[in-house]
């Protein structure tokens, strides 16, 4: 249980917000590369409550910009793309990739001193792994880090994303709580494991190394230990569920900050998960699933999440207009939540049904919630670091970028004892069998 001004100070992400200066000392996804594919580039992009328009030039060059025209605040979402720019319609003044004002065609002189006068507010844009990532700080933009989704080729990562009617943090919060698998996700009958379709499904496969499914393992063993060990990245969560002497079932995951985590997906696929405020009561989560092993088939994921999602807004079909598709009756027999079989919805559901901004006044956490407390208390300390000039952790350099690596995480049955030497060699032979392998921290 926190404040309502400490609730406030670890969600509220505007530009004058203590954390909204913090977010901006990051790179932040603002599209899926494949949204500016087609006859017009340009994507209506708002983040962290700024209204901004994302756009390739006809020379294929990013821009991302202030919406609202500099002339007189017309909306250049609905702008065209010619002449080397983006054209508002309204006066036809024409903005190159740098904000500079190229034609003012109405204007005696075409402009003249009042075009080299006026400029549009431009951010920093780069596209990474299938996303378009935007900079909307201060100064120069920090390094990526070297992680395995950043250096995987582009034939290894498939991107996604999808909205969430909820506030970043509360979403993100779900992603580092290894407890509620074994309720949220609870299916009451197994499904034979090994099926290749595992979209949706992240725990109905075997844990690597049994053939138990990972359904009876979370029914049976609902109450892991939880160990949080700080790291340089975030945070790195052990989960073990004891199964006997001999066995337990152990899961590694990391937090990185200040708003991903990394899961793995299965024993080849890892999931790098940002949760990206779109204003202070909704988010994207952007995802990037990287390959161990062979190449991903993107077509096939593309079409596997458009079950859920819509285009051009990737908002679900399913939510709290639609009560997230409960039935009472599948509830009873087959299902924990009564949601359906897509994991996906148990988690948007647990991050939606909690309101626009949970109000944490009200809560009170647990053991299981370890995690989450370590991790507000990162964040402020955080906030408080960017409030007074100090460097946050994971704004890179390239130097410190470069020896950022991994991370490393893993999902396995294991020796009750010795886990702790067990499970790194799980992933290093993982990693050491990647066609781009790479040393993990
Ligand atoms: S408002 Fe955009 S050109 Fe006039
Ligand atoms: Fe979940």
């Amino acid at each position: 249980m926190i404040s309502r001004e400490q609730n406030d100070l670890i969600t509220r992400t505007g530009a004058a917000a203590p954390l909204g200066r913090l977010m901006r000392q990051y790179w932040q996804p603002v599209a899926l590369a494949v949204e500016l594919q087609g006859a017009r580039p340009l994507r209506p992009v708002r983040l962290m409550g700024q209204d901004l328009v994302l756009f390739r030039d006809q020379a294929g060059r990013l821009a991302l910009i202030d919406r609202d025209c500099p002339h007189r605040g017309a909306d250049l979402a609905y702008g065209r793309l010619e002449n080397g720019g983006l054209r508002c319609p309204f006066h036809g003044w024409l903005f190159d990739v740098g904000g500079n004002c190229l034609e003012m065609p109405g204007e005696p002189d075409g402009g003249g001193a009042l075009c080299q006068r006026v400029k549009q507010k431009t951010y920093p844009v780069v596209e990474r792994s299938g996303i378009i990532w935007g900079y909307l700080g201060a100064g120069e933009p920090p390094a990526f880090p070297d992680f395995d989704c950043f250096i995987a080729p582009d034939s290894h990562v498939f991107a996604f994303k999808g909205h969430m009617a909820c506030n970043w943090l509360q979403a993100l919060e779900v992603g580092i709580d290894p407890a509620h698998a074994s309720f949220l996700h609870r299916f009451e009958e197994d499904e034979s494991v090994g099926g290749s379709n595992t979209y949706g499904r992240q725990f109905r496969a075997a844990s690597m190394g049994s053939d138990i499914p990972m359904t009876t393992l979370l029914r049976e063993f609902p109450r892991p230990d939880i160990d949080v060990h700080p790291v340089p990245w975030g945070l790195r969560l052990f989960s073990r569920r004891r199964i006997d002497s001999a066995r337990t079932h152990l899961r590694v995951t990391n937090l990185i900050f200040p708003n991903a985590f990394l899961i793995p997906l299965s024993g080849e696929m890892t999931i790098t998960q940002w949760h990206v405020p779109v204003d202070d009561t909704s988010n994207y989560w952007y995802a990037i699933f990287t390959s161990f092993g062979g190449p991903v088939d993107k077509k096939t994921m593309t079409e596997q999440r458009l079950d859920l999602y819509q285009l051009p807004d990737y908002k679900p079909r399913l939510g709290r207009h639609n009560e997230w598709g409960y039935d009472a009756a599948e509830q009873r027999t087959k299902t924990f939540t009564g949601m359906g079989f897509d994991i996906n919805v148990h988690d948007q559901w647990a991050c939606e049904s909690q309101g626009p901004i949970a109000d944490r006044t009200r809560e009170h956490l647990g053991t299981t919630d370890k995690a989450i407390i370590a991790n507000r208390r990162l964040l402020v300390k955080a906030i408080e670091q960017a409030a007074s000039g100090e460097r946050p952790p994971m704004v890179l350099d390239r130097a410190s970028a470069a020896g950022m690596t991994g991370p490393a995480t893993m999902d396995a049955i294991g020796p009750t004892d010795g886990w702790e030497t067990f499970w790194p060699e799980i992933d290093r032979k993982r990693r050491d069998a990647a066609p781009w392998k790479r040393s993990a921290a």
